[in-house]
């Protein structure tokens, strides 16, 4: 069960984070008329917006404020968006629907949904750009959230799955079988322990905690893809894929252990990511 406070504390966070997201958008007036109301309607469908709460959540247990925390959670919502936008197109995982509804090409064409991505991909560096940060700060972001969503983490992560989801023939991996766990650490750990670990960086965190937020990203960012793809598997594996998000969870947990109290609603939001229904 989510508990209340947790549900209330998630609803809260999303709407700050779905209005900045619309304000971060490019001005209407300076961009064609299809590519903004793509970029619209891809960004305001109806994300939990994890990563970006999770960013916030963590910056502000250790200090930082919200107007330094936006830009980097913005970015890093913006760049999860372009993700699912390539994501769904024909070539890869061919879906129609995202989120509930027809996804951006079914809408706006193939052509411009491609296009759509790469505006969230650049628009996400302008955000970042125009944080207020002191370059040290601005650099290790850029190296962190980079290193997640390039060759070495997001897209290399997709590309290994090509080898998964693309195989028709292939049995369903097992949850803890090597390459699998391999791809889910890249396709979606890496930028969701990046969204925690930037929080840490804004907040100014020493290296110790920065390494017990980067367990604690990286696992439930492990538990985050073993659920979704629980949720896409039928009965019959699903069971085997629950336990080893849950085992994962509690990892992520005892890396909070030092953190004392404050790090109680990071607790909370591992329990989210596991008991979620969607
Ligand atoms: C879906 O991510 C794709 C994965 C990496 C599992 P989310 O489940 O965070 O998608 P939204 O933004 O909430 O729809
Ligand atoms: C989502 O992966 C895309 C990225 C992580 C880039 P999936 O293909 O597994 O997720 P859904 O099921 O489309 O949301
Ligand atoms: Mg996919
Ligand atoms: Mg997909």
């Amino acid at each position: 069960m989510i508990t209340n406070n947790t549900s209330k504390y998630l609803k809260e966070q999303r709407q700050k984070v779905d209005k900045t997201l619309l304000n971060y958008l490019p001005s209407k007036k300076d961009i064609p008329g299809e590519l903004y109301d793509a970029m619209v309607y891809s960004v305001l469908s109806g994300g939990k917006r994890i990563r970006p709460i999770l960013a916030l959540t963590v910056g502000r247990i250790f200090g930082a404020g919200e107007k330094a925390l936006m830009p980097a959670a913005c970015a890093i919502e913006f760049i999860h968006t372009y993700s699912l936008i390539h994501d769904d197109l024909p070539a890869m995982d061919d879906d129609d629907l995202r989120r509930g509804k027809p996804t951006t090409h079914k809408v706006f064409g193939e052509a411009v949904a491609i296009l759509t991505g790469d505006a969230f991909l650049t628009q996400a560096i302008e955000v970042l750009a125009s944080g207020k940060y002191q370059p040290v700060i601005s650099k290790r972001l850029i190296s962190e959230i980079t290193s997640a969503v390039g060759a070495k983490g997001m897209v290399g992560g997709q590309v290994l799955d090509l080898n998964f989801t693309h195989n028709k023939t292939k049995t369903v991996p097992n949850p803890d079988n090597k390459s699998y766990t391999k791809m889910l650490g890249m396709k979606t750990a890496a930028l969701i322990k990046a969204s925690v670990y930037c929080g840490g960086i804004i907040a100014r965190c020493n290296k110790k905690m920065l390494d017990m937020l980067e367990v604690y990203g990286q696992h439930i960012g492990l538990a985050f893809q073993l659920k979704d793809d629980a949720l896409d598997y039928p009965a019959s594996v699903r069971d085997k894929y629950l336990t080893e998000a849950e085992k994962t969870i509690v990892r992520a947990k005892a890396a909070l252990k030092h953190i004392g109290r404050k790090a109680r609603i990071l607790e909370e939001l591992a329990d989210y990511i596991v008991k979620r229904a969607f």
